[in-house]
């Protein structure tokens, strides 16, 4: 064999050994201690489940998670272990941010780095305009809280509203959703109450006593899911709000999956919007429910930070074969422009404008089941619901010129 043979069959080997062994490490972001430990753990199992039930579809290239802790909801240890990863590490992608904050301090580096960054939480609807390297597979606030606002008015037939949210940019968002919404289509707000920040749960009972002496018909709250959800229906039903008339309603983040059962009796008639429940009935999540309770132990359920992350894996994946495993951060974006996913949730896209999630939104009743456990009754479905920020341009939301 000649020597230019020898070159070239090493030539070959090389290439084709380096892409069947072709490493893609995603680094993934998120509140591993502290109060978004459950958030954590909850997006951790979402990822680490996709990877596991789709192990074929990664083939032949294969994905190293490598976890960085961005402890407290401000941002500042996001920006720091995000930039590691990307210099460090050298991180083909990035995976996470469960709080608006670790996503908006993370911004510039990410868009220094130019490789893609998937939110798998964070809602506040204008981070994706903060770097074209953001595509969201979770929600912004103004899907659920646009959604809520109209429903208030035209199916629970609410005319006053007042709203108490965690003082902080999803919170923000979710009032301004939701004030958008109520009041162009006859409602009014008549009073908006922040109510303590992300980082400790505060005792909701001056903000709600305030709520209850204006005698709104509806209460609409949004806090950062978790404890604070707890608190929020707890102290509800201490002040005897609905006995009063006030009906109790919100975002799903308030009845989040994985703390309804801990709610009690408080939580049966609340209403909230949402793009996923556990209790969706579709084949997807069956699948889903049963492959999560049979890694995670029976008594386990998923909840919309686990799908957002999964999902999150799916967009990932996919961005993994259409570049070859290059995953060059412009070809990467560019594969999930219009990208469309059977998700436990749904259908869902990313709408190729915006870098955004487009999914369907559940209005729900929390009832009390024949098995003694509380459920999420779905009373209607929207489909293809948008992100309204971007769609109407408003403030930051608005694209950038
Ligand atoms: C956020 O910080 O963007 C956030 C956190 C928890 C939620 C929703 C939004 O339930």
């Amino acid at each position: 064999m000649s020597q230019r043979m020898i070159a070239a069959i090493v030539a070959l080997a090389v290439s084709a050994g380096g892409a069947s062994a072709r490493e893609v490490k995603v680094g993934v972001v998120l509140p591993y201690t502290g109060v978004g430990a459950e958030f954590a753990q909850q997006m951790d199992r979402g990822l680490e489940l996709y990877l596991k039930l789709n192990a074929d579809q990664v083939k032949p290239y294969t994905i190293t998670l490598i976890k960085r802790d961005s402890k407290a909801p401000n941002g500042a240890e996001a920006k720091v272990v995000v930039q590691e990863l990307l210099i460090q590490d050298k991180v083909d992608a990035i995976a996470g941010f469960g709080y608006s904050p670790d996503a908006i301090a993370s911004a510039p580096t990410i868009s220094a780095g130019k490789k893609l960054a998937v939110i798998t939480n964070a809602g506040t609807s204008f981070i994706t305009n903060l770097s074209p390297d953001f595509v969201r597979t979770s929600f912004t606030m103004w899907h659920s809280g646009y959604a809520m606002g109209v429903a208030a008015a035209k199916t629970l037939h609410a005319k006053t509203a007042v709203v108490a949210y965690t003082d902080y940019p999803p919170g923000k968002d979710s009032l301004d959703a939701f004030k958008n919404a109520f009041e162009a289509n006859g409602g009014k707000v008549i009073d908006a109450i922040p109510a303590g920040g992300p980082g400790a749960v505060p005792d909701f009972t001056p903000f709600f006593q305030r709520a209850k002496d204006e005698k709104p018909d509806v209460l609409y709250v949004f806090v950062p899911a978790g404890d604070h959800a707890v608190a929020v229906v707890k102290t509800y039903a201490a002040l005897g709000m609905r006995a009063a008339g006030i009906k109790l309603i919100g975002p799903g983040d308030i009845v989040q999956d994985i703390k309804l059962q801990g709610m009690g009796d408080a939580a049966v008639g609340l209403v909230t919007m949402l793009h996923y429940y556990a209790d969706l009935d579709n084949p997807q999540n069956q699948r889903f429910l049963a492959a999560w309770k049979k890694e995670y132990g029976a008594d386990s359920t998923p909840d919309f930070m686990a799908v957002g992350a999964y999902d999150g894996m799916a967009a990932i994946v996919h961005a993994v074969q259409a570049t070859k495993g290059t995953m060059d951060g412009d070809d990467a974006v560019k594969s999930l422009l219009g990208w469309t996913f059977d998700s436990p949730q749904g259908p869902i896209m990313i709408d190729p404008e915006t870098r955004d999630i487009v999914m369907n939104e559940y209005l729900s009743e929390v009832v009390k089941g024949p098995d003694g456990k509380l459920h999420e009754k779905v009373l209607s479905k929207t489909d293809h619901v948008k992100d309204e920020c971007k769609a109407q341009a408003i403030g930051p939301c608005a694209p950038k010129k």
